[in-house]
């Protein structure tokens, strides 16, 4: 891909890796507090948010990858059944309807998704405690 830099510290999945399950969790960066998130399929696109409920702060997902209603229309915190969107990360309908996941700035360099260059990820980290 010429003309582009992939910081690998950075990538998280292919987009072929979204197909199974529509999403897809990853961990980046080390030590105590990763930054830990999900990526999800929007149409074309793709949306990155901090995998941090926030009703009670739990992950969203208790099986690995599972971050969708069965429709895959919607993001679903799998604790209580908050419903959000995908595209915006607010929730619909739930014990935090109103509020928002905390989203993570994606980048796409051809298939590759990856964390963008301008994100922070010490602020992300921070919000996923
Ligand atoms: S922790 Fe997500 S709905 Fe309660």
């Amino acid at each position: 891909m010429p003309g582009h830099e992939i910081d690998l510290e950075r990538v998280i999945c292919r987009l072929a890796d979204l197909e199974e399950y529509g999403a897809r969790a990853f961990t980046v960066g080390g030590g105590a507090w990763p930054l830990r998130g999900f990526v999800v399929r929007y149409g074309n696109e793709v949306r990155g948010y901090v995998n941090r409920c926030p009703h009670a702060g739990h992950p969203l997902d208790l099986r690995p990858h599972r971050f969708l209603t069965p429709d895959r229309a919607m993001i679903v915190c799998s604790s209580h059944g908050a419903l959000f969107e995908k595209d915006a990360g607010r929730c619909l309908a739930g014990p935090c309807a109103g509020e928002r996941l905390q989203a993570v700035p994606l980048q796409l360099i051809g298939d590759v998704v990856l964390i963008a260059a301008s994100a922070d990820l010490a602020a992300l980290s921070a919000a996923a405690r």
